[in-house]
């Protein structure tokens, strides 16, 4: 049977307190529906039927590149059987639909299987146990423990309240089926909605045997509601991928501390300190280490770099042996060719620093090319920018460049070139010459400082 997914995505999500729809909100840096998308696409389905409607507009945007994706519009969010119903004319005859929810993203792709299996003849039902079922519907069995129907929590009997065996909102069914018992359901309860709930009561009439897969774990079901649900499912979630990163060997002082908001892979013998959040793509070589409260983005970094502590980082291609930090702040295009050095308080953008050349203080390096083995002194300024225009800076291989110069770009120091300390550098540098622009030290013999004038 092909399979056929449906998520629903309608509601507003009110208690996020929110404009954004509550399937845009994130998780690890993506939208909420973007896990369950990925989740599904596991299991390889002939398509996936999105159902939108608050801010479906922007929900579709935000997804615009997944051409996997047929948006279904419920324009009026009156329950989720009818929800699912918007989606059915566009199953394929003979298929197997399976229905999530937009808003419950850490439910595993093996979860899923076992109840697909299980769904060859009627519905299947994801079902969990737990301590408070209150808001859930709730699972009614007969004498002999097969399932009878689902009881919404405002339709439950007092005694029904008392059932902890919930409904977790994933159902699976034969597609045709599903279609003659959703047609079959009314609003006819006290929240006025069509309930998919009801499409149960409704199998077992017709004589269909509903299946139920129990969900031993809880974080797989668990649904964001609202802003502390958000983010309990955003700790779950990086409490995962902690796991499976350190079983993958890296070295991590505080799993939780640490946030992957992307895709990172490393190589041996790699460690984080704690509080470091990686964003994007970024890969690291062999024994790379990253101080505390380092940020790494969409960056590349060779074996053996050293991050200190309180850095920033993105857009960066570091090479090996580097050392960058601490409080260092790398900008998108950066390049640090092998054992370059980057200290304190230096920002660059737009910049590549060859082999063994250091800035280690207090500078602006942008829109430069720096030679091998410069050594930039701290307080050194590439003023890059006329207020309407960027330029360029070249410096050398083995030029100096003494502390706080200002190198007035378009400008180029030559290869061995030195600039004296405090120099302003508007015309090139030859190579191998001194460049020296501050005024003359004066040295005014038997000057006597004032002194303080005294009242009566
Ligand atoms: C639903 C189930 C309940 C289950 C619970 C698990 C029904 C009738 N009830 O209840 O048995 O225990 O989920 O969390 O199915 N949605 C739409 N269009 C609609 C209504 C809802 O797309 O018209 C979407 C929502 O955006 C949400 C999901 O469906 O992602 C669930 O809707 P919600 O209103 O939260 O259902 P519950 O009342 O919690
Ligand atoms: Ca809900």
């Amino acid at each position: 049977m092909t399979l056929e997914v449906i998520v629903l995505a309608a509601g507003k999500g009110t208690r996020m307190r929110s404009a954004l729809p509550k399937v845009l909100h994130e998780l690890a840096g993506r939208p909420l529906l973007e896990h369950v998308l990925d989740t599904v696409r596991a299991l390889t389905p002939t398509r996936i039927h999105v159902v939108c409607g608050y801010g479906a507009e922007s929900v579709r945007e935000q997804l615009a590149d997944a051409e996997d994706l047929n948006w279904v519009e419920q324009a009026q969010q009156l329950g989720t059987g009818h929800a699912v119903r918007q989606a059915l004319p566009d199953l394929e005859p003979g298929s197997l639909a399976l229905v999530l929810y937009g808003d419950v993203p850490l439910i595993r792709a093996d979860t899923l299987r076992a109840l697909l299996e299980r769904a060859s003849g009627g519905p299947a039902l994801l079902t969990a146990e737990v301590k408070d079922p209150s808001g859930y519907g709730r699972i009614l069995r007969d004498g002999a423990g097969a399932v009878e129907a689902i009881v919404e929590d405002a339709d439950a009997s007092e005694t029904q309240h008392d059932i902890t065996e919930i409904n977790t909102g994933f159902i699976a069914c034969p597609a045709d089926r599903l279609r003659i018992w959703l047609d079959e359901i009314d609003d006819s309860n006290r929240q006025r909605e069509y309930y998919l709930t009801d499409v149960v009561g409704r199998a077992v009439h017709a004589g269909a045997t509903v299946a139920s897969v129990s969900c031993a774990d809880p974080d797989e079901i668990a649904g964001v509601n609202s802003q502390a649900e958000l983010a309990k499912v955003e700790r779950c979630f990086q409490a995962r991928q902690a796991e499976s990163l350190m079983d993958a060997g890296l070295n991590l002082r505080d799993p939780a501390r640490f946030d992957l908001r992307g895709n990172l892979h490393f190589g041996e013998d790699c460690v984080f300190d704690i509080n470091v959040v990686v964003a994007g793509d970024v890969t690291l070589g062999s024994q790379v280490s990253v101080g505390p409260n380092c940020q790494i983005i969409d960056s590349e970094i060779g074996n053996g770099v050293e991050i200190r502590a309180n850095s920033v980082i993105e857009g960066v291609k570091i090479a090996d042996h580097c050392s960058v930090g601490p409080f260092a702040r790398l900008r998108p295009g950066t390049v640090l060719d092998a054992g370059a050095r980057v200290g304190n308080f230096v920002e660059t953008k737009n910049a590549t620093l060859g082999e063994d050349s250091k800035a280690n203080h207090l500078a602006y390096v942008g829109d430069a090319t720096v030679g091998h083995r410069v050594n930039i002194g701290a307080g050194v300024i590439t003023c890059n920018y006329d207020g309407a225009n960027k330029h360029p800076t070249v410096i050398g291989d083995d030029a100096f460049i003494g502390s706080n110069s200002a190198l007035v770009a378009p400008v180029t120091v030559g290869k061995g070139a030195t600039v004296g300390a405090g120099s302003a550098v508007t015309r090139d540098v030859p190579e191998g010459q001194l460049a020296l622009t501050r005024a003359e030290q004066q040295v005014r013999a038997g000057w006597q400082r004032p002194k303080k004038e005294k009242k009566n």
